[in-house]
């Protein structure tokens, strides 16, 4: 809608994780070494927690880019199982679908168990690696998930583990896995994301304006310093502020995002929040 007016070819704050869009700040830097070192090192398990909208879903889809895609087969698990035996459904289901159990049985999760050796199995013949990431699993409420997963991990030839496995959450993910103590031995790294800083939330902003076709500045030092306090840094936020900032200054059909765009955007923010919130009187 506004891309034109400010000689954009996209829209540079869309909350997707586009890796095209990735700002490499240290503590990514960090994760994606981390992790890649899990996966091609064939460590086990990784574990990446980091507060809501820091980036984790992103990094994990900038991660799985940079892999061969020939040598790894990759199972992305988002939405939390209910049971041991979803888990495992899900995973096959992700991995090989037609190696999916078709009869009802009471042993159905040896079944499940069977059919994943048989892909996992397989994909180590073909020369593939088998990586299972889990994301959003602080929304995991029952052990017996966890235990699966620790299981998954028993799968190993003499010198090597079959599966990988990357867990991805919130922070409270954390100590989740370390009240599993057997489980949390079995995590080789651990990184973690934490919000970005006041020149790093500059840095960001610079640079998603660039990747989407713009070079020049748009936002005040001064706004910037706003939306660093308005966001607190969290990425997801940062691009929601400017994405109105930028749409309140196409409104205004003005050429640069100071103070008095920025406070007008903000009030459309709030009564966006307020009628959410069914509070907006309106
Ligand atoms: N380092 C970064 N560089 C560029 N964009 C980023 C970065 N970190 C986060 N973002 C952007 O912020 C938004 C939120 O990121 P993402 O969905 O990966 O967060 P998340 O940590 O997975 O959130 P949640 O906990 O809600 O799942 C996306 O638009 C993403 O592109
Ligand atoms: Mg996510």
């Amino acid at each position: 809608m506004y891309e034109k007016f400010w000689g954009l070819k996209e829209k540079p704050f869309k909350n997707t994780p586009d890796p095209r869009f990735l700002c490499t700040f240290p503590q990514y830097r960090d994760a994606l070494m981390k992790l890649n070192y899990v996966i091609r090192e064939n460590l086990g398990a990784g574990l990446l927690t980091g507060v809501f909208g820091c980036g984790k879903t992103l990094l994990i889809r900038s991660l799985t880019r940079g892999l061969a895609a020939q040598k790894y087969r990759f199972a992305n698990l988002v939405f939390p199982p209910s049971s041991g035996e979803e888990f495992l459904r899900s995973l096959v289901r992700a991995l090989r679908p037609s190696e999916l159990p078709s009869i009802k049985s009471e042993l159905m999760e040896d079944a499940l168990l069977e059919a994943l050796e048989k892909v996992v199995t397989d994909n180590e013949r073909e020369g593939r690696e088998t990586v299972v990431i889990a994301d959003e699993a602080h929304s995991i409420t029952k052990n017996e998930i966890f235990e699966r997963m620790r299981l998954l991990l028993n799968f190993q030839k003499d010198d090597r583990f079959l599966i990988t496995l990357i867990l991805v959450g919130q922070p409270e993910l954390g100590p989740k896995v370390a009240d599993l103590r057997q489980f949390d031995q079995r995590i080789a790294v651990k990184c973690h994301l934490a919000a970005l800083s006041e020149n790093e939330t500059k840095e960001y902003i610079i640079h998603r304006l660039k990747v989407a076709g713009r070079f020049d500045e748009v936002f005040t030092d001064e706004v910037i310093a706003e939306i660093y306090q308005a966001s607190g840094g969290i990425p997801r936020r940062i691009n929601y502020t400017c994405d109105l900032c930028l749409m309140t200054g196409f409104a205004r059909q003005q050429q640069k995002i100071d103070r008095a765009i920025f406070e007008e955007s903000q009030t459309v923010f709030a009564s966006a929040a307020a009628a959410e919130s069914g509070t907006d009187e309106a």
